[in-house]
């Protein structure tokens, strides 16, 4: 086929899909503004307003167009059946969109987000996310409350675990893979889900890791480091966005004109609809900005949340307000048009009942499982493995010692935020190790202690087992509701009395390999010394056991790398990788530094860190050219050789310094990482192009700009061990 064909015939599809997508927006926009000017004030304000669970009186309210939406109805059969009050019952047959918070699967359970955010593979976590909707939306679910994308520094803060760590480019990148699986190609697919991208914003920020306390950072601070997460989830093209329980700086985040309209709606041109979290902006008579609900929902709706979840201030009472010039009934109308846009592109009006044989075969399905395994080995990292104790050697093994209160538990692998998890589908390590090893090798098990109390009763049989074993295995850490919502710690040692437990079978002088099961980093400092290898597996879902036995056995090489900072002590938060570098750079041989007198500054593991059962050996960094105008792109590469003696792969991962701005700048930003599988002895250049625009900051003008002057460029396998060369970004002037 001639080229110019072919060009005209590429250019023609591209304008028809394009022109196709517009012409049917247009079509959505001509029917919201039809039905808007049908709707009664109480028809208005009734599709603002999002219940949970349903009941003869929320029925009721359904018939009256006094609910729009719902969340937390389980079942297909119920969803159709109160789907169904609502369009044959009520005066304009409104449809409802029913949420539910799927956050890291609906019953095939992954691993809990943080925990996915160490493949830092999204491929993978775009596929995980697809699955998830494909099996929620099959039982009648339209809408998910996910992806949670707070970045957050904090380990102390218990929904650290629900999001991709302390980074906003990783963050970014993870941000956009979920929105982009939950919703995939087509709203109106229905096996895809609306998503929602929460908490906006800063909710990660909360003054002492403490579940919604105050939250107080610069605009450069929130532009640079907390909104890229939301942007990324805008540009994926994300239908909702959440509201956040936090104050911002004196205005809380669910009554902030500036966040919710200046930049979402204007500067970013959001044509979605927020809702608030529960009763956020109810809270708002806590916060002491509002004296009532009334004057709260006025304050929510005037700073751009368009739907009050559980709050109850979005009523008919502010039609008097509307009459007397306090509200704008445009702001309500524009409200409803963001929700009814919604609808309309969820296919809700014409496709309003879920067919009930769309679920068969999908729930559980072996594919999901799979990929529930797959998901769970990445994500686990190796944070230490001395005398090569892993992975276990199943020639010279007779007999394992398995301790711990997590080794045979089949909650804490759901995690937080579980839907419609459930224990009787979850593989413990216990059984994983069964599943492993059969009766090649003897497996003893002792629960040792519990995860919280501080009972020793159990501490003999454990010891006892470990005399008998050649080597240790202890898996320990936190039960599930320890982290997730409103499960703030201000302690992150092992709970309860595990440390003892693991210093007193450390006595024994066998290898112990600590398996962590965790939903937040954990300081370890109190352990880390006695034991020989330490595998950090998070609470990775239903397939947490297979997971960690393929990886104990070297059947999986680990590759995970950490997306947070795990501290040596709580006093060191906040701490992550991407700090400043201060007056005084800490220097521990300099007293007038930033330093502790108590403790190294450094983290116990920093971000990006993770060992593998081979070595990587980096060496010949290079810039393709090292003076580069603002619209160059900057092309780095190293070489990557595996010089053990087995496969595996790698994460990669490019940072840059700024030297010197406008405004300090932090002493490395991650703005590239890739997953490169090397066999052994295989070696690659790997290479990567970073437009200088990605280089831009908020100047000390709040201008987003990219300044001329000299650039570090780093590569390595953590944030800091790392080949480092430079660029200089030059003007034209
Ligand atoms: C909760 C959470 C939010 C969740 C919502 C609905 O309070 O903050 O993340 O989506 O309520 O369950």
């Amino acid at each position: 086929m001639k080229l110019s064909f072919k060009i005209l015939l590429t250019l023609t599809l591209v304008i028809t899909v394009v022109f196709g997508q517009h012409l049917k927006d247009v079509e959505i926009e001509v029917k919201v503004n039809d039905l808007l000017r049908q709707m009664t004030f109480a028809e208005k304000v009734g599709q603002m307003t999002l219940f949970s669970g349903t009941n003869k009186r929320y029925e009721q309210m359904i018939r009256e167009g006094k609910i729009g939406s719902l969340l937390n109805v389980i079942g297909m059969e119920e969803n159709n059946r109160i789907q169904k009050i609502a369009i044959e019952e009520s005066r304009l047959g409104i449809p409802l969109v029913i949420g539910l918070d799927v956050i890291h699967g609906y019953r095939t359970i992954f691993p809990i987000p943080l925990a996915a955010s160490a493949s830092w593979d999204t491929v993978l976590i775009r596929r995980a996310a697809e699955i998830a909707a494909k099996e929620a939306a099959s039982a009648g679910i339209h809408w998910t409350f996910a992806p949670m994308v707070d970045i957050a520094r904090d380990a102390r803060w218990g929904r650290i675990a629900e999001g991709a760590g302390e980074d906003p480019f990783l963050g970014s990148a993870v941000s956009r893979a979920q929105v982009l699986g939950f919703q995939g190609e087509d709203l109106a697919d229905p096996l895809t889900l609306l998503a929602c991208a929460k908490h906006y914003v800063g909710y990660g920020a909360a003054e002492g890791g403490r579940d919604y306390n105050t939250v107080d950072f610069s605009e450069r601070t929130l532009r640079e480091i907390y909104l890229p997460s939301f942007r990324a989830a805008v540009d994926a093209g994300v239908g909702t966005l959440m509201s956040a329980f936090n104050e911002i700086g004196g205005v809380p985040a669910s009554a902030n004109q500036f966040t919710l309209r200046n930049i979402l709606k204007e500067e970013w041109g959001f044509d979605g609809f927020v809702v608030s979290d529960w009763n956020s902006i109810g809270e708002l008579v806590a916060h002491g900005i509002a004296k009532d609900r009334l004057e709260a929902g006025v304050k929510g709706l005037t700073a751009g949340i368009d739907m009050d979840m559980e709050g109850r201030c979005y009523t008919t009472d502010m039609e008097a307000l509307v009459a007397d010039g306090t509200l704008l009934e445009e702001l309500i109308d524009d409200a409803v048009r963001r929700i009814l846009r919604m609808k309309f592109k969820l296919g809700l009006f014409e496709h309003s009942y879920i067919d009930e044989n769309l679920q068969k075969g999908l729930i559980l399905h072996q594919d999901h499982i799979q990929t529930a395994l797959e998901l769970a080995r990445e994500s686990i990292v190796l944070l230490k493995n001395e005398d090569g104790v892993l992975p276990l050697n199943r020639k010279e093994l007779n007999t394992i010692a398995l301790i711990g209160p997590l080794a045979d538990d089949k909650d804490a692998p759901l995690g937080t935020w579980r839907c419609e998890g459930k224990r009787e589908d979850v593989i413990t390590v216990y059984e994983g190790l069964k599943n492993k090893f059969g009766n090649d090798v003897k497996i003893i098990y002792a629960k040792g202690c519990d995860v919280k109390n501080n009972s020793r009763s159990e501490f003999n049989k454990a010891l006892k087992a470990a005399r008998k074993a050649d080597i240790v295995v202890m898996v320990m850490g936190e039960s599930a509701d320890m982290s997730g919502e409103a499960a703030s710690r201000a302690n992150l040692n092992l709970p309860g009395v595990q440390a003892e437990l693991i210093n007193a079978i450390a006595e024994t002088k066998k290898p112990v390999v600590l398996v962590l099961m965790n939903g937040r980093p954990l300081t370890l400092s109190n352990v880390e010394s006695k034991v020989t290898a330490i595998v950090e597996s998070w609470h990775l879902g239903i397939q947490h056991g297979n997971a960690v036995a393929d990886v104990l056995t070297g059947d999986y090489n680990p590759s995970g790398k950490l997306t947070v900072t795990f501290p040596r002590s709580a006093g060191q938060i906040p701490i992550y990788y991407n700090h400043k570098n201060t007056g005084r750079p800490g220097d521990p041989d300099t007293k007038f530094s930033s330093k502790y007198i108590d403790l190294p500054s450094s983290p116990l593991y920093p971000f990006g860190y993770g060992l593998s059962y081979t070595k990587f050996k980096y060496s010949d960094i290079k810039v393709l050219n090292n003076r580069l105008l603002s619209t160059d792109e900057l092309v780095v590469s190293a070489n990557v050789k595996n010089t053990g003696k087995r496969a595996g792969d790698e994460v990669v991962q490019l940072y840059i310094r700024d030297i010197v701005g406008s405004v300090t700048r932090p002493v490395k930003e991650l703005k590239g990482f890739q997953r490169v599988a090397l066999e052994a002895g295989e070696q690659k250049t790997v290479q990567f192009r970073v437009s200088v625009q990605e280089l831009s900051f908020y100047d000390s003008d709040m201008k987003y700009t990219v300044e001329p002057g000299n650039f570090s460029v780093m590569i390595g396998g953590n944030s800091v061990e790392v080949l480092t060369t430079d660029f200089k970004v030059v003007s034209l002037k």
